[in-house]
């Protein structure tokens, strides 16, 4: 669906030439061996990933030139610096969180703000954001994914890469591409057709570059089709540059993700991150040989100054006001997060919480508290509330407002609250470890029982962390870690009034419990405010308004066979990880199949109701309009993700039942009506001809549906396109 128009700072479009000439004259006074210095990252040591510990990633500078250092940190959740954990920033979100807001303003204000919070840490570019679509729903880095729909992880994108380009800060969306699972993430082939690549995998970077103006992107360790991403000409060069028109430079994944120079070289990526392996000595090395002539290097560096030049890199003061971290204004933000993110996706009747009548309320559950085993001093401390991994921020201790803490902080003070832990805490599970119930189990499990039995009401807080899901290996197993499943049975059974707040930042199998429960509320990761927003939620000072950004299914196994691949490394046995399921990723998927799912794409439930009435379609010229009305009927102000997709009607090409191609998020008052309009674009009911290599719209006609979720969409209108081919 087309956007308003970006808002791209001048200072990028108008100084090109300038950057040009800049970046010429500067490289002309460089040797070769200081040109490649500024080609690879400034780690050192012999750890895979350089110096443990290290401050800043980034490349190194010249000060006899007057080149700065170039400083690359991560900012998807909050400021990390380098892998230095002394440092701390506002901890504003996860990525999952923002897709389950389904809030592109909203996150064009976090990334404004992360952006700030990195500039005060001295960091020039984010290695983020993470726009690989969620294949599996036991991927280790979906909780740093948007969702599995290519629109949604759009527009999320270019919000992100707009906010953090305007303030600054160089976005460097990743990991170009289809990188979707952890298990032989350095060394796994994915072969992916061409059509589903076009469709599924690239349409959130073409997003991000083209209409956000991305200046850098990560290449991926993975191979596409036999081509390690990092040496993959036809996706590096002829794609993104050659088709999209990227004007900035490409990163290697860290450590491992250029296996040989001259194939990099080749395929035009800059900068080998993030010690020196292969854009070192033997870059130098085939440059004196006469195999790689020294002006590829040059257009290499040129690319990375040019960037340089724009965002004002080798002017600009390192570090800006420290004022800004966790200032009220940021945690107003972090705050809004998490009233923004969480997912009702069950509530008979119990929420919000009728605080008048209720006198007693048992807080249970392992994730309501920081895990005692994890003081500040200990590495992992942030993994609490968070997912693991290179995309977390190291949060200031004791930062987090924890679900027991929000509530406390929210319910009036009259009101008799117990607590129970109820179960071993998830990081005694890491890595979803299974251990024998023992005595510790068992006292914490009468303990809870008595305490919930006790009380009118139990608010049951379990979940995952960063132990059980996290960069670099996926989920074994989509329950929950430990005896939380029997926690929660036991408890709904002494207690008909159960409340299961569940914080993850992916799918978990409810299905044993999920009919004992009065209700279930899916909290993301959503940031240090994570138990202010909830206690806001549950309280009903805040109606609920997530949307889930994939598709919530009975069972895992529902998903396509192979969709993780859990065979060997690529080199050993030489099998690749087959994206069989073509287009068919998420909702598709399921659709296709005429799947019952637990909740659908897209869904999630309010304090109030929807209605939705009188669509309009004009369809006399592109962009198509179409108009629809939402009214609140209820009761109480709330928010209402208005969706739209796209239905060809008897394809003959072989096509998804329906796509999403336009949302709006409203807020409404009671009995307001809002008439909310979507621009269809020409390339939103188009697909990619594989044979002629091009986007193309299939003459027939194409049904629009507007509602709340992939499942509920009450108003249809029809239009008829005639066949067309697109540039
Ligand atoms: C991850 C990247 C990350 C980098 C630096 C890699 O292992 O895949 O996402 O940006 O490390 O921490």
């Amino acid at each position: 669906m087309l956007q308003a128009c970006t808002q791209y700072p001048d200072k990028i479009e108008n100084n090109i030439n300038d950057s040009i000439q800049f970046s010429d004259s500067l490289i002309n006074k460089l040797s070769l061996e200081q040109k490649v210095a500024l080609l690879h990252g400034m780690g050192g040591g012999n750890s895979e990933f350089g110096d443990l510990d290290v401050r800043f990633f980034g490349i190194g500078g010249n000060e006899d030139f007057g080149i700065p250092p170039f400083f690359m940190g991560h900012g998807i959740t909050g400021v990390r610096s380098g892998r230095d954990t002394s440092i701390h920033a506002t901890y504003f979100t996860t990525p999952i969180a923002i897709g389950c807001s389904w809030d592109t303003e909203l996150y064009n204000e976090v990334g404004t703000a992360i952006a700030k919070e990195m500039r005060a840490l001295g960091q020039d570019l984010s290695l983020g954001p993470t726009l690989n679509i969620i294949r599996h729903p036991l991927g280790g880095r979906n909780w740093e994914s948007f969702s599995e729909d290519p629109y949604l992880t759009s527009r999320m994108g270019v919000a992100y890469t707009k906010a953090v380009q305007n303030n600054g800060i160089v976005s460097g969306p990743k990991h170009f591409v289809a990188n979707n699972q952890e298990t032989n993430r350095f060394d796994i082939n994915n072969e992916v057709d061409e059509r589903t690549l076009r469709e599924i995998y690239l349409p959130a970077f073409k997003a991000a570059v083209k209409e956000g103006g991305a200046l850098n992107i990560m290449g991926a360790y993975n191979r596409v089709n036999n081509d390690y991403m990092c040496h993959n000409e036809y996706l590096l060069d002829s794609v993104l540059r050659g088709e999209w028109g990227f004007g900035g430079f490409v990163l290697s994944d860290f450590a491992n993700g250029v296996k040989d120079t001259k194939e990099a070289v080749d395929a035009r990526m800059n900068v080998e991150m993030h010690r020196p392996k292969y854009y070192s000595d033997s870059l130098i090395n085939l440059v004196k040989k006469g195999e790689i002539p020294e002006t590829r290097i040059d257009e290499l560096l040129k690319d990375v100054f040019i960037v340089m030049y724009k965002m004002n890199l080798f002017d600009r003061e390192r570090f800006e006001d420290k004022q800004v971290i966790r200032s009220n204004d940021h945690l107003a933000t972090a705050r809004k997060v998490a009233q923004n993110t969480p997912i009702l996706l069950k509530n008979e009747g119990i929420l919000p919480l009728k605080q008048n009548e209720l006198n007693s309320l048992a807080i249970i559950g392992p994730n309501a508290k920081p895990y005692a085993s994890l003081k500040s001093s200990h590495a992992n401390y942030a993994y609490y509330l968070q997912g693991g991994g290179s995309g977390r921020t190291y949060y200031f201790h004791n930062s987090v407002v924890d679900p027991f803490t929000g509530i406390g902080n929210a319910i009036r003070e009259e009101m008799e609250v117990s607590y129970a832990q109820g179960a071993k805490t998830p990081n005694q599970y890491a890595r979803n470890k299974e251990l024998p119930i023992d005595e510790e189990d068992e006292k914490h499990l009468s303990k809870a029982i008595k305490v919930a039995s006790k009380a009118e009401t139990v608010v049951l807080v379990v979940g995952l962390s960063g132990f059980n899901e996290s960069e670099g290996w996926d989920r074994n197993s989509a329950t929950l870690p430990g005896m939380q499943n029997k926690l929660i049975q036991e408890v709904s059974k002494v207690n008909p009034n159960t409340i299961v707040v569940l914080t993850s930042g992916c799918y978990i199998d409810i299905s044993s419990w999920v009919d004992d429960v009065k209700a279930l509320l899916f909290v993301p990761y959503c940031g240090e405010q994570i138990g202010n927003g909830l206690a806001d939620i549950l309280t009903g000072k805040v109606n609920p308004s997530g949307k889930l950004p994939f598709t919530w299914v009975k069972d895992v196994d529902d998903y396509p066979k192979g969709s993780i691949f859990r065979g060997k490394e690529y080199t050993e046995k030489g099998i690749s990880n087959l994206y069989n399921e073509g287009i068919f990723v998420g909702y598709r998927w399921f659709d296709k199949q005429n799947l019952e799912v637990q909740y659908p794409f897209g869904f999630g439930l309010s304090y109030t109701q929807f209605k939705y009435e009188d669509i309009h379609v004009d369809d006399s010229s592109f962009p198509i309009r179409v108009k629809a009305k939402v009214t609140n009927t209820g009761s109480k102000f709330g928010k209402e993700v208005v969706q739209l997709y796209l239905s060809a009607q008897n394809p003959t090409i072989e096509k998804a039942l329906q796509e999403l191609k336009g949302f709006e998020k409203v807020g409404l008052a009671a009995g307001e009506a809002k008439t909310v309009e979507f621009l269809l674009d020409k390339d939103d009911f188009a697909h990619y001809d594989v044979t002629n290599s091009t986007w193309a719209i299939e003459a027939g006609t194409y049904e629009i549906r507007v509602g709340a979720h992939s499942r509920s969409l009450p108003l249809t209108s029809k239009v008829t396109l005639p066949n067309e081919i697109l540039e």
